[in-house]
């Protein structure tokens, strides 16, 4: 059993980093006001894998976006994440193994993944530090 401890304080909105969680990427992003009004102006009922902005991300905190940095197709570390601009065309992640393409919210929205970028267990520890795990 362990947890990670990760020093959010100097990300900037629009930036993603990618860290480590039980020995698998985990990427944290601090979403802008465009990509949280454009995840949430999507329709979640035609969704492959029908999640809001809000189911995945803490309440007062929809900012930040925690996920696992593993494709839900066959595991390949998606793009966006600490590769400056290589997002796919839905802003958020892309994979380059079979180009499944995932949005603001990663969110599968193109491509073979069957479901959503897989959101960990994990809490604030403070306004700069969140515990994954
Ligand atoms: Fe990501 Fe296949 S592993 S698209």
């Amino acid at each position: 059993e362990s947890s990670t401890e990760i020093d959010i304080g100097s990300i900037q909105p629009g930036q993603a980093i990618k860290a480590v969680f039980h020995k698998q990427p985990v990427f944290v992003r601090r979403l802008t006001p465009v990509e949280i009004a454009e995840a949430k102006k999507v329709d979640v009922a035609s969704l492959r894998d029908p999640q809001s902005l809000e189911d995945r991300t803490k309440k007062g905190k929809e900012e930040w976006l925690i996920t696992m940095g593993v494709c839900t197709h066959l595991g390949c570390v998606p793009l966006g994440a600490g590769e400056g601009e290589v997002k796919g065309e839905f802003g958020g992640y892309f994979c380059p193994c079979h180009g499944s393409t995932y949005d603001t919210a990663a969110r599968i929205r193109k491509g073979p993944a069957p479901k959503n970028l897989e959101v960990p267990p994990y809490e604030f520890t403070s306004d700069t530090v969140v515990k994954i795990g």
